[in-house]
């Protein structure tokens, strides 16, 4: 009787032990499971986090210190089927001669470059060559002058940049090949801070030689305003106020940063065309060729037993 009691006892303890570590175990799996769906979540959220702060445009930045945010202007050449605004591209270069030359140089740009684009090659060649060039050396050693060429680089203000800077207060005025790429905010910004020239705010400290345009990181720019309603005069007829010279100047330094633009739209517009031919003539053919397969019926004709 006592051995018998004793017994189913030591059974049921051992159940009990049983049912414990079964329990145990299943338990530290949900909390393993639960673990691992935080951690899911977290890291979601961090991914979720870093894509929303990288993709944000940084509008809300400290306004004196990264300068005005330029508003986006609806260019003519930023269409995805657009060319550049040829005439624009030649008004340009009149405002770039006529007023920027002054003090920034252009160096990537040949006088070839503007043949077929803003000018003819006749009116490039006496363009070139009312500028003087160093070349040689000749049979004797020595360098001479000669008139450029169509194959010349846009001669360059100064001589160096410390002339550069000597001659504009401290301030070097950068190389305008490739402001527009050089700049965040491209042409929108080149064309604000162009017209964008006011009386610095009240309470606002401008030191001597310096200019106050909003649009300029730290709002105190080395460059006076330059364009002044009826600076130039178009030979079109245009009227040169402040916006329009700005305008054109703006779409002639695009076009200077990235010459090829019309020409890889057009290559695109040619790829897409093709390839979307290609692709239409390949689902056509994909569908010819399985429509007999899709269609098909298999049929399985039982053998019938023969009749003797
Ligand atoms: C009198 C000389 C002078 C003339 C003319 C001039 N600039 Fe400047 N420009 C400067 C100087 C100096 C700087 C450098 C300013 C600085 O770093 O504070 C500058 C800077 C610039 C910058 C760079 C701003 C930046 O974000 O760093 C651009 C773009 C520019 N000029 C465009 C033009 C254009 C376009 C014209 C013609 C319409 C022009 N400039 C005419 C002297 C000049």
């Amino acid at each position: 009787m006592f051995r018998l009691s004793a017994q189913s006892t030591r059974k049921a303890v051992q159940r009990l032990a049983v049912q414990a570590r079964h329990q145990s175990t299943s338990s530290a799996t949900a909390s393993s499971m639960n673990a691992k769906n935080v951690s899911m979540a977290a890291a979601g959220v961090v991914t979720v986090g870093a894509l929303a702060y990288f993709s944000m445009e940084s509008v809300d930045a400290n306004m004196a210190a990264d300068g005005l945010h330029p508003p986006a202007f609806p260019w003519e050449h930023k269409k995805s089927l657009a060319t550049f605004d040829h005439a624009a591209i030649r008004r340009g270069y009149q405002v770039y001669k006529e007023v920027c030359a002054a003090c920034h140089s252009l160096d990537r740009i040949a006088w070839r470059n503007l043949i077929g684009v803003s000018h003819t090659e006749a009116e490039v060649k006496a363009m070139a060559e009312e500028n003087e060039y160093t070349d040689g050396p000749n049979d004797v050693g020595d360098m001479f002058q000669r008139p450029g060429k169509p194959s010349d680089y846009m001669p360059r203000p100064y001589a160096n940049d410390e002339q550069a800077r000597a001659g504009n207060a401290g301030a070097l005025p950068p190389d305008l090949s490739l402001m527009i790429k050089a700049r965040h905010g491209g042409a929108d910004y080149v064309f604000s801070l162009l017209t964008g020239y006011q009386d610095p705010p009240a309470g606002v400290e401008i030191r001597e030689g310096l200019n106050f345009n909003p649009y300029f990181p730290g709002g105190a720019i080395g460059m006076a305003r330059v364009l002044y309603d009826g600076l130039v005069e178009y030979e079109d007829g245009t009227p040169a106020t402040t916006s329009q010279m700005a305008k054109d100047v703006v779409v002639f330094l695009s076009w200077a940063a990235e010459p090829e633009m019309d020409e890889r739209k057009k290559m695109g517009m040619k790829a897409l065309t093709l390839l979307g031919i290609l692709t239409g003539l390949s689902i056509y053919l994909k569908r010819h060729k399985w429509a007999g397969l899709k269609t098909r019926k298999i049929l399985y004709n039982p053998p019938t037993p023969k009749k003797h």
